[in-house]
């Protein structure tokens, strides 16, 4: 599939990410087919499209006509056939782990067209892996976007060990239709490029806590005033999802070793349901 030909994107998943990059591709005038596996699910992240865009309206980021015609682009479904039948880049964001990936991909390929692309939005599960349920390895790579995609630019472009160069430079130039700044991951290695930087800092930032050596507060402060990032290092986790923090890491310990330990803090946050701003609590209360 070259990049030319690309009109319909399907986007599996309607969650933070989900939601997210089905929003980016129809503001980029693209059709826009968003699958989840229930009703509410498929309507919950078309809402959350609505209000974004509404609020990037209300800020003059777009016109508010522009806003509509987004809007109108992306069509809700749960039926995988209709989502995936007519795509010509299928968009994989659904949960972090493995075998649910593995299981959708089973069902899409039976589905997509020959020709269409799929590419996995994974923060850092192996692109080879996942490529190698499907009948296409060579036209399967990585295209991860960032928390909350509307707003950041970055995508990083993985290549698995199969994925094709006609396959990497397609998806590159969609991204920068999508009008973000691509980079290519030339390695399928946990983490990518930045999780592998950034989840352990979100970790240490845990061990500090939990080793007593200063309260949440503090070490926000400083990333936030001192290292330059826009948010501090628990904001930033429940930003992100602490489960899916907590994901990454265990992978990351998985296949990289001890020194990716997840820290207990984070573990207990995962398992007390406090999930960051979309569980309306985390480190921090949304309520
Ligand atoms: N759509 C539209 N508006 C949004 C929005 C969205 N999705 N999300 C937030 N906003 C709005 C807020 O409601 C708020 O509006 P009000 O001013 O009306 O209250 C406004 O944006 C805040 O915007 P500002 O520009 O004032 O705030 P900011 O400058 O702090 O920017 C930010 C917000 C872009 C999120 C910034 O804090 C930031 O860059 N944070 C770091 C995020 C980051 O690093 N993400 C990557 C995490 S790693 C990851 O995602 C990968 C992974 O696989 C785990």
């Amino acid at each position: 599939m070259d990049f030319e030909d690309i009109e319909t994107v399907a986007v599996l998943g309607a969650g933070n990410m989900g939601h997210g990059i089905a929003e980016v591709a129809a503001i980029a005038g693209y059709d826009v087919q968003m699958r989840d596996i229930k009703e509410e699910f498929v309507q919950d992240g078309y809402d959350n499209i609505e209000w974004s865009l509404d609020k990037l309206a209300e800020k003059e980021q777009l016109s508010q006509d522009e806003a509509d015609a987004a809007l109108e682009r992306v069509t809700p479904l749960v039926d995988m056939e209709a989502a995936v039948g007519d795509a010509d880049v299928v968009i994989e964001a659904v949960p972090e782990k493995m075998e649910i990936k593995k299981d959708v991909y089973g069902d899409v390929e039976a589905y997509a067209p020959e020709d269409a692309i799929f590419a996995t939005n994974t923060s850092s599960l192996s692109i080879t892996e996942l490529s190698e349920v499907t009948e296409r390895p060579g036209q399967f790579c990585g295209m991860h976007f960032f928390n909350p995609p509307v707003r950041m630019p970055l995508v990083e472009v993985i290549s698995g060990e199969h994925s094709d160069d006609e396959t990497l430079d397609a998806i590159e130039a969609l991204a920068e239709a999508f009008d973000k700044t691509p980079v290519r991951v030339r390695k399928d290695s946990p983490g990518f490029i930045v999780n592998r930087i950034l989840v352990p800092l979100m970790n240490e930032a845990c061990w500090l806590v939990h080793d007593d050596v200063a309260t949440i507060a503090e070490v926000d402060s400083t990333t936030k005033f001192d290292m330059g990032l826009p948010m501090g290092s628990f904001e930033l986790s429940d930003q992100v999802g602490n489960d899916v923090g907590l994901h990454v890491l265990e992978y990351m310990h998985e296949v990289l070793g001890e020194q990716y330990a997840p820290c207990p803090l984070l573990e207990e946050a995962v398992e007390d349901e406090r999930l960051g701003k979309k569980s309306g609590e985390g480190f921090y209360d949304y309520e």
